[in-house]
């Protein structure tokens, strides 16, 4: 068994970075570890503009710690009315990478979602042409839908129906949850791929229940039950290229956590790299981390693989209780593996 592994610098395919305070407390801790990141557009407002976008992009670099070079990649939010000249003219400049599609309240920060895909088929029509991604939260919002069901429920009535409509576009499935899902994107056999989180490998529901109603581990999509974390883990470590790295960190105050209603979004952004290669390495997959993490992503989304290269070594890291105020993934938790810093 190896005890040193290094990988080509990894990126991470989906994160939430917020704004203000918040962006300075956590940007560090993705800065870190990854090289390039899709940023999510879920700001209050949203960022459904070009300019919105470079602004925010701005605000982030400043964010960055000195020394660090980070890449932020920008996502459009797209909403009932967003033009499809707005994603192209930002698509063709480099500010959008790609666009979000969140259906109307499905998550935080998503009440300018979508409320029809059918009534932004031109947008859609638009980003197949110009090759632009669109990333999906797959989840129908359906009060009568079981919360549980309601990724699969999605990729059947809306996801199924839009490859079909759409072959051309390039969709990520972000934060697949399902053993569904995990079918659904190995089967395709060209422009779909989805982001699994560190999260929905290493724990099931019960993780929610432990003791309590322990809202640490409150997500959307909702974390599923044992037979779906399998599915997830043998997707993620199978060296598939359509199964790549993409966090989901989703930091919260604590007074948004702690309370009758508590925000859903689990902050792992401290110590994702070393909760993946956990997973890989329980797996006897550690040579497939490499893909995953640092080469799959860019081959979907065009880009080049990143031209420096992190080590992780097999010496235990406690993951403190808290970080910044926040709790992160893991805490109180010992973690095998670490990120050589300064070699
Ligand atoms: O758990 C989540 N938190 N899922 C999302 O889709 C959004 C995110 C957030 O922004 O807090
Ligand atoms: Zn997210």
């Amino acid at each position: 068994m190896p005890d040193r592994l290094t990988l080509i610098a990894p990126d991470d395919w989906h994160v939430h970075l917020r704004d203000d305070t918040m962006l300075a407390r956590v940007i560090p801790h993705t800065a870190r570890s990854f090289a390039r990141a899709i940023v999510m557009p879920n700001l209050r407002p949203p960022i459904t503009s070009v300019d919105a976008a470079m602004a925010y992009r701005k605000r982030i670099q400043a964010a960055c710690p000195d020394g660090l070079t980070f890449e932020p990649l920008m996502t459009a939010y797209l909403t009932d009315h967003i033009a499809p000249e707005e994603l192209e003219q930002g698509f063709a400049d480099g500010v959008f990478t790609a666009a979000k599609l969140y259906p109307a309240n499905a998550t935080t920060n998503s009440a300018a979602g979508v409320t029809s895909l059918d009534g932004i088929d031109a947008v859609f029509t638009c980003m197949a042409r110009i090759g632009m991604p669109l990333l999906i939260h797959g989840e129908v919002t359906d009060a009568d839908v079981d919360v549980f069901d309601r990724e699969a429920v999605f990729i059947e009535r809306h996801l199924r129906p839009l490859r079909e409509r759409h072959p051309e576009l390039r969709i990520v499935l972000e934060h697949i949850t399902t053993e569904q899902a995990v079918d659904f994107v190995g089967s395709a056999d060209r422009n779909l791929a989805a982001t699994i989180t560190p999260h929905h490998l290493q724990i099931n529901r019960n993780a929610m229940f432990l003791g309590g109603l322990r809202s640490d581990f409150y997500c959307l999509p909702v974390i599923k039950r044992e037979r779906h974390r399998l599915a997830l883990r043998r997707a993620a470590t199978s060296g598939d290229a359509r199964f790549f790295l993409g966090t989901d960190s989703a930091p919260h105050p604590r007074e948004g956590k702690e309370t009758s209603c508590g925000c859903a979004g689990i902050f792992n952004a401290p110590y994702a790299i070393e909760s993946y290669a956990q997973v890989f390495d329980d797996e006897g997959a550690l040579d497939q981390l490499e893909g995953f993490a640092s080469r799959h992503g860019p081959a979907f989304y065009g880009l080049p693989v990143n031209s420096h290269e992190i080590t992780l070594e097999r010496v235990p890291v406690e993951v403190p209780d808290r970080i910044d105020g926040l709790v992160p993934f893991h805490a109180g938790e010992h973690l095998p593996w670490r990120v050589v810093r300064d070699l």
